[in-house]
Order: C-alpha cells, then structure tokens, then sequence
C-alpha cells in the first residue's frame, strides 16, 4: 500500500492531464458514472472512494449542487488538489485515508468510484469492500464503479490491448509514452472481470445490478442495496 500511496502521491500534479492521454474516454465514462446516480433527493449524501483530483466530485456538484460529499483517497497530494479544484464547495469533506481499512461509520445514499477499486489485490478483498460499501448505503441506496476490467478471455484481452493503444496514438501518445504506460498499469494495477464483479455484486446482496456503460476495458457498472 506504501508503494501505491507514493505512486499516486507522485503522479498527482501530472493526473488531469495524463487520465485524458490514456483513457480518451474518460469524460464520457465518468458521464455515465454521474448519470447513474439517480435523482430522488436533491441534496443526496455522496461518498467518492479514492477520490483523486476530484474529478468525479466536481461533476457530481454540477449535477447536484446542494450534495454533500465525502472525498476519501490514500494520497495527501491528489486530496490537496482536489481542495483546491472545489475550493468554492464549502460542504465538502475529505479524508485522507485507505478505503480497504476505512471504517465507513455514515450512510450514504450514493456511493462512487472511479479507477480506484482496480488497486484492491484479491477478489477476496474487492468482494469485502463490496460488502463494506452495500452496508456503508441507506436503503435504495446506489454503489456505481467506473473502472479498468480484465476481458475474460485470452482474446478479449488483446482486443482490450490493442484498441487502448489505437486510441492513445490518436490522441498524439507516443509509443514510448504508450510502454511508460504499460509499465505502470502492470505494476499498480490488479482487474478482474467485469463477470465478477457482477457475481460478487450479488453475493454481497446487491439488487438492480446493472453494466450501464462500456467501452472494451472500461466498465460502468453497480447495484441499489433494496431491504
Ligand atoms: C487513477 S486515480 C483516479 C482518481 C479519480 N477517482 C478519477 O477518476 O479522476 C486512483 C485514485 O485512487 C486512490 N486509491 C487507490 N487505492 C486506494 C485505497 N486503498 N484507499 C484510498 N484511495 C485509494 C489513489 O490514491 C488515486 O488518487
């Protein structure tokens, strides 16, 4: 976890930008993620898991000005960007902490992530974190994930491989950029399938269960907790 904090803690200043270069799709997967919390308060308490530069927090404000969110994320520097990103916010709260061993003592009506649950090692572990979110959500609350997911198969792998690294020279990355990448995802990043998560979505009790955006190793997907 050490290694994780000081790698997010140094790529914090380079993030907004570099997040476009290698997910081109990023602003229309976190479109979805933001769509997918529905409109029943007007003033829904939000927790955003592993918040980074506050991208999806910011979104959310836009959509649901009077919110009241929680920003929880393990790296000191992305948190101090995201103050000053929503510095105009003044409800938001932050903590800086691991959400693996964070004690989720509120409940929420909405619970969101982006890019983050991927870091968790074991399905073990990322089905009790979803146990801890489903128990952390008021009834009908949501839990959406907008993540990185393994293809579940050899070939679908590939074909997850080889259209990331079309769509990252489109937008001008070099190849060398493109291994740089690479590297780092193999050492930070530990996906699954998106078929488990579904699966240990429902173990853990989830209802309405749904993929509501995909775009080859890019998921939206989550569930309502319903007593
Ligand atoms: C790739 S960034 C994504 C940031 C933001 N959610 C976004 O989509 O713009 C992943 C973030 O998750 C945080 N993170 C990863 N594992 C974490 C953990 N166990 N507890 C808290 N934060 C974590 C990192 O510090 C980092 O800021």
């Amino acid at each position: 976890m050490n290694n994780l904090k000081k790698h997010f803690n140094q790529e914090a200043e380079a993030f907004d930008k570099q997040v476009l270069k290698n997910i081109p799709k990023y602003p229309e997967m976190l479109t979805a993620l933001i769509n997918a919390i529905p409109d029943k308060k007007e003033k829904p308490k939000i927790l955003d898991l592993g918040c980074g530069t506050g991208n999806i927090t910011k979104k959310v404000l836009e959509r649901y000005p009077q919110a009241e969110i929680t920003c929880l994320d393990l790296s000191e520097n992305m948190i101090e960007i995201a103050k000053e990103k929503l510095s105009q916010y003044k409800t938001i709260k932050y903590i800086v902490g691991d959400f693996t061993k964070t004690d989720i003592t509120e409940k929420y009506d909405a619970i969101i992530s982006s890019l983050a649950l991927h870091h968790i090692p074991t399905d073990e572990e990322k089905q009790e974190m979803y146990k801890a979110i489903y128990e952390a959500l008021t009834d009908e609350g949501v839990f959406y994930n907008a993540d990185v997911i393994l293809g579940n198969s050899t070939y679908n792998e590939k074909l997850n491989n080889t259209v990331a690294t079309q769509d990252m020279k489109k937008v001008g990355v070099t190849q060398e950029e493109i291994n740089e990448h690479k590297q780092k995802r193999d050492d930070n990043d530990i996906p699954t399938t998106v078929y488990n998560h579904i699966q240990m979505l429902e173990k853990v009790g989830f209802k309405e269960i749904d993929i509501i955006w995909k775009y080859y190793a890019n998921v939206v997907y989550g569930g309502t907790r319903k007593e």
